[in-house]
């Protein structure tokens, strides 16, 4: 079971990090370029926030069977603990939050323009966000454990 969810959440990271370019590059061209705000658009930010929700899922399910996650006197001591009880969390639950409100707040927008740009700046935030946590996991950006 353990195995299993880290190796789905591992994976998954790189369909959410390769959403995430797909949606901050299409957005910024449309935002800078004015363009119309299309159906591929609309469905680009869709998946995206899908696929980060049930990597927020997987994530919380995996919290309560780490042996990372601990809850003791050594956890703010120990770099390692601390980063997958404390760190990690914190900082994605942010990148998160990020990403569905992006998507939810450029949903009601009425210009394309506008809702580009909320999509491109708010998913450039997360998409930095996840790199410098996954970095300071210590485990490379792109490891293979999958
Ligand atoms: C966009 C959001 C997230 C991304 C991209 C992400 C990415 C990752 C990565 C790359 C790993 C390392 C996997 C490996 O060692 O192969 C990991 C592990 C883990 N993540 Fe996340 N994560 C996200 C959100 C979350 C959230 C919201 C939680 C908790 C609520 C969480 C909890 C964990 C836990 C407990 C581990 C396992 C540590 C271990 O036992 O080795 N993650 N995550
Ligand atoms: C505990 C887990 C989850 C929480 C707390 C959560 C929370 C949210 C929130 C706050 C929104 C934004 C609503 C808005 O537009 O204002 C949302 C939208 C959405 N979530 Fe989740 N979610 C979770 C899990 C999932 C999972 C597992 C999936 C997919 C299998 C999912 C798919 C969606 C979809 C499709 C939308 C609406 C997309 C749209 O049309 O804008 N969520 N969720």
């Amino acid at each position: 079971m353990y195995q299993g969810l880290l190796h789905s959440h591992s994976g998954l990271r790189y369909i959410v990090l390769i959403l995430l370019l797909a949606v901050i590059v299409k957005s910024t061209i449309g935002w800078l370029g004015k363009k119309p705000f299309t159906g591929i658009d609309n469905k680009l930010s869709l998946w995206l926030l899908i696929t980060t929700h049930i990597q927020f899922l997987l994530g919380l399910v995996l919290y309560f069977q780490s042996p990372w996650v601990q809850f003791s006197g050594d956890t703010m001591g120990n770099s390692q603990l601390r980063y997958w009880t404390v760190e990690h969390v914190v900082a994605m639950l942010i990148a998160v939050v990020l990403i569905t409100i992006a998507r939810s707040t450029s949903k009601r927008m009425k210009e394309d323009e506008a809702r580009h740009k909320r999509l491109a700046i708010f998913n450039e935030m997360a998409f930095f966000i996840i790199l410098i946590t996954i970095w300071l996991g210590g485990r490379g950006i792109l490891s293979m454990n999958m």
